[in-house]
């Protein structure tokens, strides 16, 4: 569904992501994979077109999307859940979640609002107190159902765990499954090697800007490499 093509994102004189082509099919949850600096969250900007791209073709269920901002990406179907959550701590819960369905009519937004509250029933209980009043997985919690309120086909994660206690990874994580089995695509960057073995089928691995492996999720993580070098841990 998601095919990014050639891409390449630099920041001045330093290339952050240098010709990187992915694949991302429908339906499946992609794994990005590396060390801190290797490019993760610049690929997922580029795609988003958060940040000018040097070169790189984006296609959408073969449409061609490249020329789309990133306005016009969220309406053709793709969310970002980024990096540290990015919500607004002094802003209600409901606030930050209508931030997602920003643009669209008031009739829409208040349908999108009670089939996330449907689907999570607490956040309904607590839509007027400050989002910053949470605890970390609920903020990502409130994160991820921000990017649902655009009514995504894809959604990609920016480090969803990060930051959260074990206990709080399985939410999120057990949250980011139910939404996969419901037939929404991801493009999941992730550290946490557990949660790319229970959410990811395949998955690349991203070192210095580059792609340097890629391939199905089990077989990838058996290699000394992936867990060695880019990951630091393997469990
Ligand atoms: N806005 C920016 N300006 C300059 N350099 C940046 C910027 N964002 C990222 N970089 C650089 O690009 C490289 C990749 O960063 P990033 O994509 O954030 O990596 P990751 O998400 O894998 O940790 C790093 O060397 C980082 O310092
Ligand atoms: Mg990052």
């Amino acid at each position: 569904m998601l095919t990014v093509h050639d891409l390449t994102v630099a920041f001045g004189p330093t290339t952050a992501v240098r010709d990187l082509t992915l694949h991302a099919g429908t339906g499946t949850v992609t794994g990005i994979l590396g060390a801190n600096g290797a490019g993760k969250t610049t690929t997922l900007l580029g795609i988003h077109h958060r940040v000018p791209r040097r070169t790189g073709r984006i296609t959408l269920d073969d449409q061609d999307v490249t020329a789309y901002d990133t306005t016009a990406l969220v309406r053709a179907g793709i969310a970002l859940c980024p990096e540290n959550r990015r919500l607004f701590p002094n802003l209600t819960i409901e606030d930050n979640l209508l931030l997602g369905a920003y643009g669209q009519g008031r009739v829409t937004c208040r349908r999108r609002l009670e089939r996330i509250y449907g689907r999570f029933p607490w956040l309904h209980g607590r839509r007027d107190e400050a989002a910053g009043r949470l605890s970390g997985g609920q903020q990502q919690t409130v994160a991820i159902a921000r990017a649902l309120m655009s009514e995504p086909r894809l959604i990609l994660l920016d480090e969803p765990s990060s930051g959260l206690s074990p206990v709080a990874v399985d939410e999120v994580g057990q949250v980011l499954h139910d939404i996969a089995a419901e037939g929404t695509t991801m493009l999941l960057v992730e550290q946490n090697v557990r949660l790319v073995e229970t959410l990811c089928t395949t998955a690349y691995v991203l070192a210095h800007g580059r792609i340097t492996a890629h391939g199905p999720v089990a077989e990838l993580l058996g290699t000394d490499t992936v867990s060695d070098a880019y990951l630091g841990t393997a469990g």
